[in-house]
């Protein structure tokens, strides 16, 4: 049995939830929506210290059947929880059950632009693991906003949709999130990466169609919360440290300024400082090796990038480093080009740049020796670069 877990065509996906539709509201779907979680290369933790990202959306989708139903509320519900009403006449908020903030959310950001929304039953399905660091919120977001578009008959400009969901996690799910997963979210396109200059909030799209690479992603199944504090107390950390620096952006500020501010800064800011400088050099690095076609050149540069968010950072887990050294030890010569967690970290998955060619052998290690190492059981996929959030016809 092969380790990597196929992916599910969208079109399976879509006839799912026209079928969860009819099921459970007697209904034939007239718009089905569809948005994809991201993985990111490298890039971490700086998407909100106006640094460079660089993401692509994954072949995993959150998809959503829909139908108007004549009336002035959204009846949503899903194979994962219980059926939501929300009333549209009057401004969404927060609410029970947590999950369908992220649609009442977005729905507000729609309201807030004046835009009325009709009623209407939907569905959802999803194949982006939740809790995983792969912005299974933010699909969802997207999701609901490309299905939005189309049930009111009007396009957003594609970066105004990203900062409305964007919006909708900050007040409506409690994440101060930078723009990163929306943006890959929104953006992502069939095999480019989505490099996103955050002081500009340009993303670039840069080719990543080279057969002879794979990305595996390993869940190491620990859950992940941005919601409980440690995400927002990262956050602050950079903005006292950029105030203590005195620039505007950390874009103006290198290695020689922290060091010489290191004492002033105090700990932990002065290692949070020392990571955001770095990482943005390393990004920024990465993005010119990628344009050169240097691939060997990415493994030292996400081997730092891991070791920072570990130990600079700490945004690392034991079950991330775990998974991390695992492919560390296999090696170039067993085709690991490069590894590191990825995403807001706390538990989540890892990325594994791989030699195509040894990419299965690759998961089969990092499964039955993460397995070995602390009895959990990993889940374990490749995607190649997808397209972002859509009408699927
Ligand atoms: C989460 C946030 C992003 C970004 C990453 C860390 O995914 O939503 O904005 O900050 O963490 O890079």
């Amino acid at each position: 049995m092969p380790t990597l877990i196929p992916s599910v065509p969208l079109a399976d996906l879509a006839k799912t939830a026209a079928e969860g539709l009819r099921g459970a509201f007697g209904r034939e779907v007239s718009l089905t929506a569809a948005a994809p979680g991201r993985v990111n290369l490298i890039g971490e933790h700086i998407d909100y210290c106006d640094g460079f990202v660089l993401p692509f959306a994954l072949d995993r989708y959150v998809v959503i059947a829909a139908a108007l139903n004549g009336g002035d509320a959204a009846r949503i519900g899903s194979t994962e929880g219980e059926t939501v009403t929300i009333p549209l006449a009057a401004p969404a908020t927060p609410g029970q059950p947590k999950w369908a903030n992220y649609v009442r959310g977005v729905i507000r950001g729609f309201q807030d632009r004046g835009i009325a929304i009709p009623g209407f039953d939907a569905w959802i399905v999803s194949t982006v693991p939740v809790g995983a660091g792969l912005s299974s919120s933010a699909a969802l977001e997207c999701a609901t906003a490309t299905l939005l578009e189309g049930l009111v008959g009007r396009q957003l400009p594609l970066r105004d949709k990203a900062l409305l969901c964007q919006k909708a996690e900050h007040d409506f799910a409690g994440v101060p999130c930078g723009i990163m997963d929306q943006f890959a979210s929104t953006f992502g396109m069939a095999d480019r990466l989505v490099l996103i200059d955050c002081r500009s909030g340009e993303p670039t799209l840069v080719p990543f169609s080279n057969p002879n690479l794979t990305v595996v992603i390993a869940n190491t199944m620990v859950h992940h919360e941005l919601d409980d504090g440690g995400y927002a107390a990262r956050r602050k950390n950079t903005e006292d440290g950029l105030a203590v620096i005195g620039k505007p952006s950390w874009r103006d500020v290198t290695p020689g300024e922290v060091e010489a501010a290191w004492d002033r800064l105090g700990d932990p800011v002065n290692r949070r400082a020392r990571h955001v400088v770095g990482e943005i050099a390393r990004t920024a690095a990465a993005a010119r090796a990628l344009e050169a076609g240097d691939f060997a050149a990415l493994g030292p540069l996400m081997a730092a990038s891991h070791d920072s968010l570990r130990d600079d950072f700490e945004v690392s887990c034991p079950e991330l480093d775990t998974m991390v050294d695992i492919a560390r030890r296999i090696g170039i010569t067993g085709g690991v080009i490069g590894a590191r967690m990825t995403g807001g970290g706390f538990g989540g998955s890892t990325v594994t740049l791989c030699d195509s060619g040894h990419a299965e052998a690759i998961a089969a290690r990092l499964h039955a020796d993460y397995r070995a190492a602390t009895g959990v059981t990993p889940e374990i996929f490749a995607s190649r670069p997808a397209r972002g959030g859509h009408v699927v016809r």
